[in-house]
């Protein structure tokens, strides 16, 4: 069944041949034909071919769905109270997450799965095709297992986050071993990445030694490498990030001159979760610094119930914009065809014949309203993904 999509008054299709020569790739008036789950056809609406049905968008902009590559949708319970403190001047450090690992362990499977679908649908009602789910609020066998499974009903993009945080009564050295031994071997086959949040000045998260564990025991299992690093002080986690060759290192919030230096030369898109400084009122990191170094960054939200507990990337376009000087086109390209860089993924963050139908729409003329209009829901996702 083919269909044809026209009505398009602004198409984005992060593909530079495709359109006016700029990163977005943008086409005026134009159609696509969508058959099955891919784009058979991409033009101007004046050549369209015939398809078996029709849509029309009445002059709406559609966009490649967004990518979002670092949530953490399978969690029980809510902060609010831990988020009003921070508000009132407090700092966070990570602890508060062992709340949220208590009210998940107690949750059912069928209280987890709805609370899963909500989020789910949540996010693809603002726009979201794509997205990355991480485990990290069990930190036993059982209960990391469990979230995956979870996760892999509604994404093939899982992460193993055993090494979220030590849990509440753990000896260090235990833990590390057993998220790298018995709780690893039990978890991979749920999972295409592992993470790790490297974060030496909180005494909940792990040093560059005890990350570097993690990221060893992670690839030889044959799982990809994600790393949370430079969130709260510029620790060693984008150094062990590049060294490794992970596909992203998340937050980047504290760089050093060799961390930037490190990305402009390695592989590793540097993924921004401002977010994440809205909710802990911290300072935003320097994108302008990354995107000057020609480093390739992506956005995500990050939507977890303690730093960011939000699904929209739209919010954290404008936030980009308005907070971190990316421009309207860089911020959309990061939350889009950056996103797919940072999952390694060709099929997806870029409209082509060939790739996946994943689109967003906008109840807007063009990309720029994403910024233009904060907390607006016009953007939605036309076609689901995976
Ligand atoms: O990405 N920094 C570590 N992990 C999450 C927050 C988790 C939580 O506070 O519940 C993050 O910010
Ligand atoms: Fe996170």
């Amino acid at each position: 069944m083919s269909r044809l999509i026209t009505g398009i008054a602004e198409l984005v299709t992060n593909d530079p041949w495709a359109g006016d020569g700029s990163a977005l790739g943008l086409l005026r008036d134009a159609a696509i034909v969508v058959d099955g789950d891919r784009i058979a056809w991409i033009g101007p609406a004046a050549q369209a071919p015939p398809a078996d049905t029709r849509t029309d968008l009445g002059g709406r902009a559609v966009l490649p769905g967004f990518v979002d590559t670092h949530t953490h949708l399978v969690f029980a319970g809510d902060r609010s109270a831990e988020f009003a403190a921070r508000m009132a001047g407090a700092r966070y450090d990570g602890g508060g997450i062992a709340a949220t690992v208590a009210a998940t362990r107690e949750a059912s499977d069928a209280r987890l799965r709805a609370l899963l679908a909500g989020r789910i649908a949540e996010l693809r009602a603002q726009g979201t095709t794509t997205v990355e789910i991480k485990s990290g609020y069990g930190l036993t066998v059982a209960d990391e297992l469990r979230a995956l499974r979870l996760a892999r009903e509604v994404t093939v993009e899982t992460t193993f986050l055993g090494a979220h945080v030590v849990p509440a009564g753990a000896a260090r050295d235990d833990y590390l071993a057993l998220v790298t031994g018995e709780m690893l071997r039990a978890c991979a086959p749920h999972a295409r990445w592992t993470d790790v949040f490297c974060e030496p000045t909180s005494p909940h998260a792990f040093d560059g030694d005890e990350a570097r564990c993690v990221l060893r025991a992670g690839a030889a299992a044959g799982l990809g490498l994600r790393v949370h690093g430079n969130q709260l002080s510029a620790g060693p986690g984008v150094a062990l990030a590049v060294e490794f060759g992970a596909a992203s290192v998340d937050h980047c919030t504290h760089l050093t001159d060799a961390d930037v230096d490190a990305l402009a030369a390695g592989t590793t898109v540097a993924t921004l979760l401002p977010g994440v400084e809205f909710a802990t009122r911290s300072p935003y990191p320097d994108a302008r610094r990354l995107l000057d170094a020609g480093i390739t960054v992506a956005l995500a939200t990050d939507c977890n119930p303690g730093t960011s507990y939000t699904s929209s990337i739209p919010l954290v376009i404008a936030l980009a914009v308005r907070e971190m000087r990316m421009t309207p086109a860089e911020a959309l390209w990061a939350a889009t065809a950056g996103g797919a860089r940072a999952l390694r993924r060709d099929d997806v963050g870029v409209l082509a014949p060939g790739r996946r139908a994943d689109l967003t729409v906008l109840d807007a003329p063009s990309h720029l309203h994403l910024a233009y209009r904060p907390g607006v829901p016009i953007a939605r996702a036309l076609r689901p993904g995976r």
